[in-house]
């Protein structure tokens, strides 16, 4: 599915008063990425993501969705697969009621009123906000406002999922809620935001701007657990992180392999945990379907996930208690 590529090939933007926000960013963003956007204030993330789908354009450079460079002419096609959540909510809400304004894209890409509003509500369910719909957006608490835009932008089904600071004013429930339904989205998201932790329980890769270039970009892991390199760039270690680095001895804040594999193997039981649960979904819905044998394999499948389960946490164990060793060796 190489339409979902995204690629940013040298783009430069300076906004009119002058300010030179993008400097020359070039990375490619394949099928199925998740990728996290990191930076400190001001340093180009919400200029990056107005690119990827034409609501800025680049004044030097190109930036391409499945290979086709975006233009003001095909910028209303490319919106249809590259949907964005904005940093401010108030720029995505404008209905006066919550369910139009979720169903306004859906709408929009053709379909009939009725299948609008039902994807519509299926979104505001999927971010626990189902019980807001016949509100006034601008009545609503900054945390709701936050998940009606986001459903709002799920409701389109997007092939590209683009976020610029989802998690901000949301409760730690919602934020749970975020990251189940990020870690639930299959195709390809970039996340922009502050929550270093959220960026790496969502996002396998991690890029760092600065100064309106990119300063650095690989495994999410990596990068989100080098201490030079964030503070580098005025960024800090995410705050799970920076519990694990306290218990450490002081001046060995870094990582070490063992501790960062206890860290990749949590992240894989997370999954595996919602693979299983996603196999008894469909098992059940395959039984309600009067398909008993096929739900039955699905079942299987499910049980045999679940042993996995078992042994990523035997795995955790063990890894957790050869970091301990390694810790109390220095
Ligand atoms: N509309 C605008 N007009 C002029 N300059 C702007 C405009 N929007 C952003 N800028 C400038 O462009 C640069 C990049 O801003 P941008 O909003 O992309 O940063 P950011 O990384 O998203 O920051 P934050 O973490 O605060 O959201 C900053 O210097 C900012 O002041
Ligand atoms: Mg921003």
């Amino acid at each position: 599915m190489s339409h979902h590529i995204i690629e940013y090939d040298n783009v430069c933007h300076a906004y009119p008063d002058g300010t030179e926000a993008l400097r020359g960013v070039t990375f490619t963003i394949t099928h199925g990425e998740s990728v996290g956007i990191v930076g400190a204030n001001g340093s180009g993330k919400t200029t990056i993501l107005l690119h990827s789908n034409g609501h800025l354009l680049a004044d030097s450079g190109e930036v391409s969705i499945g290979h086709t460079p975006i233009t003001a002419k095909n910028r209303r096609e490319i919106r249809k697969r590259v949907g964005i959540v904005f940093q401010d909510p108030d720029d995505q809400l404008f209905m006066p009621r919550v369910l139009d304004d979720v169903a306004f894209g859906p709408l929009n890409l053709g379909l009939g009123g009725a299948e609008a509003q039902t994807r519509a509500m299926n979104a505001l369910s999927r971010v626990g906000a189902a019980h807001l719909a016949n509100r006034h957006p601008h009545n609503l608490s900054g945390g709701q406002k936050r998940a009606v835009a986001i459903a709002s932008v799920i409701a389109m089904e997007p092939d590209i999922l683009i976020m610029d600071e989802p998690a901000s004013n949301l409760d730690p429930k919602a934020r749970r809620r975020l990251i189940e339904l990020l870690n639930g989205f299959e195709h390809t998201k970039i996340i922009a935001s502050h929550d270093l932790d959220l960026i790496l329980d969502v996002c396998d890769r991690c890029i760092i701007i600065g100064d309106g270039v990119v300063r650095a970009d690989g495994p999410a892991i990596d990068i989100l657990t080098s201490r030079e390199l964030l503070e580098a760039n005025n960024l800090e270690l995410p705050l799970s992180m920076q519990r694990e680095a306290g218990r450490r001895a002081k001046g060995d804040a870094t990582m070490d392999d063992m501790s960062k594999l206890a860290h990749r193997i949590s992240h894989w039981l997370e999954h595996n945990e919602e693979h299983a649960g996603t196999y008894s979904e469909w098992a059940g819905k395959a039984r309600e379907m009067g398909k008993p044998e096929l739900a039955g394999v699905l079942d299987e499948i499910a049980a045999e996930t679940r042993k996995i389960s078992g042994l990523f946490g035997k795995a955790l164990t063990l890894a957790k208690v050869a970091g301990h060793d390694n810790s109390h060796g220095h």
